[in-house]
């Protein structure tokens, strides 16, 4: 489930399994998801914060993905790249908030 920060929408999407995050948004038209560099985790337009309860679950970021958060907007303890979170069976069920603004 992908939620405005605004509070004003929700997405609930179905990712195919080996796809990203990003990839499902995408496909499914969700809105602040913009993604311009396709998932090469080098623009940072597809940031999001990750629910607390989903956060701990994840892997922990590759150094370029830890380099690029440090300089979104509305940074957050639990901002990852929708790009770098691979759906497994195992997140089935994520949800994550949308920031208001991407770089
Ligand atoms: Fe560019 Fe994720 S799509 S960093």
């Amino acid at each position: 489930m992908l939620h405005s920060s605004d509070g004003e929408s929700s997405d609930e999407i179905d990712v195919p399994d080996g796809w990203t995050l990003m990839e499902g948004a995408r496909q499914e038209g969700v809105q602040g998801i913009v993604a311009d560099c396709g998932g090469g985790a080098i623009c940072g337009t597809c940031h999001v914060k990750v629910r607390p309860e989903w956060a701990t679950r994840l892997p922990e970021p590759e150094p370029s993905e830890a380099a690029l958060l440090t300089i979104v907007p509305e940074l957050g303890e639990t901002s990852r790249l929708a790009c770098q979170i691979p759906m497994e069976p195992e997140f089935d069920g994520i949800e994550v908030d949308i920031p208001t603004r991407q770089l």
